[in-house]
């Protein structure tokens, strides 16, 4: 029952994610970024919430998104992907938005390469969700749409 007052969430996705489905596949699963963005939209439709599912390979692209999401959005998602592990400017410009924060990576970065183990947006964000595949991009809306209705 979404409508034109429906709470925005920004759901972020960054770089190497618009190759889903063929990069990886047996860590990053079948999935394209197409058909999680499909099912994110259904779930959010569900809930009441309105998604703006986008991706970029560019860091200045991802913060200057962010921080428009200041005045735009309820709550973002984001899978920083290869910049989780790197980015400050990404972390500056979370650091400066209000509502919910929920980071998603669809393997878990803790088996994996030790480089894989910090990630600069753990710190800021109000969960952490990885290893669960493109489900796990669903339990973040899930969570985002309770604190939302809560604030
Ligand atoms: C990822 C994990 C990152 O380490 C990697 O650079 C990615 C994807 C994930 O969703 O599992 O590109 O964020």
């Amino acid at each position: 029952m979404a409508s034109a007052a429906a709470p925005t969430v920004l759901v972020l996705n960054g770089p190497n994610l618009n190759m889903l489905g063929t990069r990886e596949p047996e860590i990053y699963g079948a999935h394209t970024l197409i058909d999680i963005e499909a099912s994110v939209k259904d779930r959010a439709h569900d809930l009441g919430l309105f998604v703006d599912f986008r991706q970029s390979n560019s860091e200045g692209e991802l913060v200057t998104w962010i921080q428009e999401a200041r005045l735009t959005a309820s709550a973002i998602i984001i899978n920083a992907a290869g910049y989780t592990h790197t980015s400050v400017a990404i972390l500056d410009a979370l650091q400066a938005f209000k509502g919910p924060i929920v980071e998603v990576h669809l393997s878990n970065i803790f088996r994996r390469e030790t480089f894989r183990h910090h990630s600069y947006i753990s710190g800021v964000a109000t969960g952490v969700i990885c290893g669960l595949g493109a489900k796990g991009y669903l339990l973040a809306l899930d969570a985002v749409a309770d604190k939302v209705a809560r604030s």
